[in-house]
């Protein structure tokens, strides 16, 4: 089901956004028929709250939606998205909502109306807004698209969306935009020196390999690295139950990366984007890599294998090398990569790395303009010293588990030399606790970094 704003605006029943504060001043401006219907339900506009009011002939006259307060307001956001997931079908109109709110309460309603209901008989049925006065709705729906794309991507189990069920989504986003795919795959993946991506997905049945995505041939140049992991069991140093269990979304990196593309192809920015996605899943078997093998990296370096549960760095690794390669104007890469990330900021902000102080600073204006919570998290050099063990370049999986989240982006700094680079360590899921962004997979940063770009890049 796309998520798009109601194309026709006559039939929409008006929806009154009202905070605590300003229900008696709205009550007086209304009939009496009406204030009493209101008053005798006990709508306060509290957050969350909506209230039908009837006609005198049983339609629906209008909808109240509560805006509680600033001080509530400000423990959450899209706050309408409620409104979006409880309101009979049908479309509404936003009513006395500033202008400054409309967007991102916009947005919200859009990503409320999200469902992922492939697997099952009933599909959902949801209410439309009518796109507000100065909102830019063909951005917003792009926006809508992507992030859709990527819950999709995530949600989808590993049965269905291994690494040949991720190229094939890889390659229906080129067709759907013209842009241009190449696949390396299996052993050629060691003829074409990527290593690490054929190590860590070699003992699964589905054969490893790396997606190449290009378009736009003008502008500045992006380069998006996605990790793909369709399926992470830890390998041989497996993971318990419960650590298993959400493991189909790490792969997250991957979906964020290819929601972000795709925004950035529906709004048309100009850029020379190139998306890479190592797409593996990491598994058991006699031929799987084991703790203490050591390898030779696309870049050269040797990587001790400490535990094989720390895939994601070595599958990225030889991607961000790649990328690098070209020397881009900016790379990206997003990653599912760390428990410890999790740790840190909960499953809300989007940590990232970055050298450069001007992205960062673009970044975190636009994390807080857009609700896409992202926070700096420092490249640390000290710690350079806990990525290099004895006998090799580099240890995949330091002892201690200290910093985790930043050795992993130490490490991942290794192989993006020489160009502007920002990390992100996401966690690519939701546990559902506000609307807009229901239980399941989840995008985090594509939007902070889509306003940021522009800026960023001298576009
Ligand atoms: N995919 C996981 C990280 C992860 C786990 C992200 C749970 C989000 C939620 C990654 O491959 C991993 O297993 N990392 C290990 C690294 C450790 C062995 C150094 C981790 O974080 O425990
Ligand atoms: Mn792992
Ligand atoms: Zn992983």
């Amino acid at each position: 089901m796309p998520l798009t704003f109601a194309s026709d605006e006559s039939a929409a029943v008006a929806m009154h956004v009202i905070e605590n504060k300003g229900l008696d001043n709205w009550l007086n401006r209304q009939s009496d028929q009406i204030a009493a219907w209101v008053r005798s339900t006990g709508f306060t506009g509290s957050l969350g709250e909506t209230l039908l009011v009837p006609s005198g002939s049983g339609e629906i006259a209008m909808v109240l939606a509560g805006y509680g307060s600033v001080e509530k307001r400000a423990r959450g956001r899209f706050h309408l998205a409620h409104a979006a997931v409880k309101l009979p079908e049908g479309a509404y109109a936003i009513k006395g909502l500033d202008a400054s709110r409309a967007s991102e309460e916009s947005l919200g309603w859009l990503l409320a109306s999200y469902a992922f209901d492939q697997y099952r008989e009933k599909k959902s049925a949801r209410a439309q807004l009518v796109a507000p006065d100065g909102v830019d709705a063909g951005r917003m729906e792009a926006i809508a698209a992507g992030e859709c794309l990527t819950r999709d991507l995530i949600n989808t189990p590993a049965c269905d969306m291994g690494p040949s069920g991720l190229e094939a989504a890889c390659a229906r986003l080129a067709e759907e935009f013209g842009a241009d795919i190449k696949v390396v795959k299996g052993e050629e993946l060691l003829s074409e020196n990527f290593p690490m991506i054929h190590m860590v997905g070699r003992a699964a049945e589905q054969k490893p390999r790396l997606v190449e995505m290009r378009w736009g041939d003008s502008g500045p140049s992006l380069t998006l690295v996605g990790k793909g992991v369709c399926f992470d069991t830890g390998g041989l140093n497996l993971k318990p139950t419960s650590a298993m269990a959400l493991m189909k979304k790490d792969m997250g990196g991957a979906a964020t990366v290819l929601g972000l593309a795709r925004m950035i192809m529906d709004i048309g920015l100009k850029l020379k984007l190139r998306v890479l996605i190592p797409a593996v899943e990491n598994s058991v078997g006699g031929n799987a890599f084991r703790p203490g093998d050591i390898i030779r990296a696309r870049n050269g370096l040797t990587v001790e294998i400490n535990n094989t549960d720390a895939e994601g760095r070595l599958v990225v690794g030889d991607a961000l090398a790649c990328g690098a390669e070209e020397k881009p104007d900016l790379i990206i890469s997003m990653a599912t990569l760390t428990g410890a990330a999790r740790i840190a900021v909960g499953a809300d902000i989007a940590p990232y790395f970055t050298d450069d102080g001007l992205l960062a600073e673009a970044l975190d204006k636009a994390g807080g303009a857009v609700a896409d919570p992202v926070w700096r998290m420092p490249f640390h050099a000290p710690y350079e010293k806990l990525i290099e063990p004895d006998i090799a370049d580099l240890d995949n999986a330091p002892r201690g588990g200290m910093a985790g989240a930043i050795t992993a982006a130490l490490f991942l700094r290794r192989f993006a030399s020489d160009v502007r680079y920002a990390h992100f360590d996401i966690y690519g899921w939701s546990a559902g606790n506000g609307p807009a962004i229901p239980k399941g997979g989840a995008g985090q940063g594509a939007r902070a970094l889509l306003e940021a770009l522009p800026e960023t890049l001298g576009l």
